[in-house]
């Protein structure tokens, strides 16, 4: 415990609660109220500062679990194929008689076996969805999970990585080069074999300024889901600052549909070290965090073990390779909330407290990040990038992909494919057509195109039948229009920006026509309800609304003014909210209540709203969530409050 709480300043300690609460739980497996109290003695704080997030984080429980606690993947690609299922033949399997919500499907707490052997729970997407669908028995992830041989899954205790065998010829691989090579394997003597750490030995040599400008150069932008020029903003912070500057890399990995990062921690954890160490050398950060979201014990480990065999290399530590910098890396673990992706949101949860994310301005992390000290926050894609733009240089870099949309990514492909899972492509050099039917191997036998979110389930879905008016740059200069579909989309920032949506987080899920599009956008507001973090009206009630509405409509209760009702939901939370989850909830219901009207309608057929049950007792009404049934009236929004925006 000493050791996990000297990870952080000595006037931090609050830092180390969701370490010390992982470390309990570890040991005592749930957080009863003396660890509540002894762990907020430790760390000089009062016990309400620790109760809080244990009723805050979901992976952090308050009752026994079974010896054997399975969590099953619910979110959009597992769901599709067969997570549900899964749950059901476990529960089955066990003996467990399963809390159901009325609607009986979702989270509910977690359900025990009579012999108390075995514990489940429904989790949101654990990063794996090109191997959906998928479970953690322990802490071990179980990939391809048959839903027919679940007992299979309880007795073999296999933890094994998926990997695709070789990369497709449209592939251009950088950073995923030893990913699923043969022979690879993670430790620090196969990477200095293959010329690892060249990189930071270069770059410690070179001045702070020309690195940050080599990233400029590059056109690097972020790949973690808003595309922001990396290199723009590490410029933000100033070469002579003199508060300590922070380096974190965002490892929470927590956007549906995307699962890179995973790889890279669990197959190539030298490559983002060095990446780390070359970035914070560039700013001067003498410390650096990677959050990795809590569903990643393993990855947990694998880079603890990395950064050890750094520091006995030098290449972390004091004055690395001799450069007079000195730097550390400390693994920080999340415990299951999603909007401990978005950066603010982290850094409150690595400050130690809910990850409640802060208003921008002022709170930007380059100027008042973590401690209120000037903080990076980095996708651990983006970090590795940075090695590879020290590799060959920042204008060789930007000749890779396209204009504005520089270099490579990382896209991942799941739900309705022959073959879902990772490639990395030239930005831009790959459309979308060629994305699913070549590189994913198309559709399931016999099935159509019907729609794609391409860009994690935040990202605004796209109907297979669009006609997409996109700008795109002659070689001469000139700007022209071009029509196209979504085949012939370029997997880029720009263009899918242009069309509607996002390139986001890189997570492409793929629809075909046997999905129910008020099945599919019901899950996705399930995951939303359950993961606002509840600061701002709009997004705490809006997102349950939604999800009730959906959830209503499925169950055969829809009314004519629900698909107009979620739309105008989501125009009131889009905008309005602290930070941008307001948009990652709205999108998704917009976007599928105005692209597929005929099916919503279809669910939606009864003329006048259901009444309440007039036996509900009034505990059973103020538990029961009070779902809207005609349009609500267009909040003109704050920046239209008057004049001087004054409300
Ligand atoms: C709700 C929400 C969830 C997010 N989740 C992640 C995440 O899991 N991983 C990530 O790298 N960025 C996530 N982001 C984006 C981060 O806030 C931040 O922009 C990013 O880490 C910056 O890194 P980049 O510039 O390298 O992309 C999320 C943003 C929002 C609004
Ligand atoms: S938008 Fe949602 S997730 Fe973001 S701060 Fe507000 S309530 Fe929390
Ligand atoms: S791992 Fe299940 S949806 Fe992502």
């Amino acid at each position: 415990m000493d050791e996990a709480i000297g990870h952080y300043p000595a006037d931090k300690k609050r830092s180390a609660a969701l370490p010390l609460l992982h470390l309990w739980q570890e040991h005592f497996d749930f957080i009863n109220d003396e660890a509540v109290t002894w762990i907020a003695t430790k760390l000089g704080l009062q016990p309400i500062n620790i109760l809080e997030l244990v009723t805050f984080y979901p992976m952090l429980r308050e009752k026994r679990a079974g010896k054997t606690h399975i969590r099953v993947c619910r979110t959009l690609s597992c769901a599709m194929a067969g997570g549900y299922q899964v749950m059901e033949n476990l529960c089955a399997a066990t003996g467990i008689q399963r809390k159901t919500d009325p609607a009986g499907a979702g989270h509910t707490p977690i359900s025990m076996s009579p012999d108390g052997n075995y514990s489940i729970e429904f989790v949101e997407c654990l990063a794996s969805c090109g191997t959906a669908p998928v479970c953690m028995i322990n802490d071990e992830l179980r990939q391809n999970v048959d839903p027919s041989s679940v007992v299979d899954l309880i007795v073999n205790r296999e933890s094994r990585i998926v990997n695709r065998p070789e990369p497709h010829p449209l592939e251009h691989r950088i950073i995923f080069k030893n990913i699923g090579r043969k022979n690879w394997k993670t430790d620090i003597k196969t990477y200095l074999d293959d010329g690892g750490y060249e990189d930071l030995r270069k770059a410690v040599k070179m001045s702070r300024v020309d690195i940050v400008n080599e990233v400029k150069t590059s056109g690097l932008r972020g790949r973690g889901g808003a595309g922001f020029p990396c290199g723009v903003k590490w410029s933000f912070i100033k070469p002579d600052e003199k508060k300590p500057v922070y380096l974190i890399c965002n490892a929470d990995e927590s956007e549906p549909g995307t699962f890179k990062d995973r790889y890279i921690i669990h197959e190539d954890p030298h490559q983002l070290l060095e990446g780390i160490a070359i970035s914070c050398f560039a700013l001067n950060a003498r410390t650096a965090y990677t959050y990795i979201r809590g569903e990643f014990p393993e990855g947990a480990k694998i880079l603890e073990g990395a950064i050890e065999e750094a520091r006995e290399h030098n290449f972390l530590g004091k004055n690395i390779l001799g450069s007079g910098f000195d730097v550390d890396v400390y693994i920080h673990r999340g415990a299951g909330a999603y909007i401990c992706g978005e950066e603010t949101g982290l850094i409150e949860s690595l400050e130690g407290k809910r990850a409640y994310p802060r208003i921008k301005p002022p709170y930007f992390p380059a100027v008042l990040g973590l401690y209120m000290c000037p903080t990076i926050v980095n996708n651990v894609e983006t970090l590795c990038a940075v090695k590879h733009i020290i590799a060959m240089g920042g204008a060789k870099y930007a000749q890779l992909g396209r204009s504005n949309n520089t270099g490579t990514r990382i896209v991942c492909v799941s739900g309705d494919v022959e073959r879902p899972g990772y490639f990395e492509i030239e930005v831009g050099k790959v459309t979308m057509g060629q994305l699913i039917y070549q590189m994913a191997g198309g559709l399931k036998w016999g099935r159509q195109l019907k729609a794609v979110i391409p860009g994690g389930s935040s990202a605004k879905v796209l109907r297979a039948d669009e006609r997409f008016k996109i700008k795109q740059k002659q070689l001469d200069g000139a700007t022209i229009e071009v029509e196209m579909s979504i085949d012939e989309l370029p997997m880029d920032f720009d263009s899918l920006a242009a069309a509607g949506s996002m390139a986001g987080s890189g997570g492409v899920i793929v629809l075909d026509d046997s999905r129910d599009m008020v099945w599919a956008l019901n899950n996705i507001n399930e995951f939303y309800a359950h993961e606002s973090c509840g600061q701002c009206t709009p997004c705490r009630e809006g997102a349950l609304w939604m999800k009730k509405i959906t959830e209503r409509m499925l169950n055969g209760g829809g009314v004519t003014e629900d698909p107009p009702t979620l739309k105008t939901i989501g125009d009131n939370i889009a905008g309005r909210t602290i930070c941008a989850f307001g948009e990652a909830c709205a999108w998704p219901t917009q976007s599928f209540v105005e692209k597929f009207p005929e099916e919503f309608a279809a669910h939606a057929r009864k003329s006048f709203p259901p009444p309440l049950p007039p036996e509900c007792t009034p505990e059973e009404l103020t538990e029961r969530e009070q779902i809207p049934t005609s349009p609500l009236a267009h909040d003109p929004g704050w920046e239209k409050a008057g004049a001087d925006a004054v409300i």
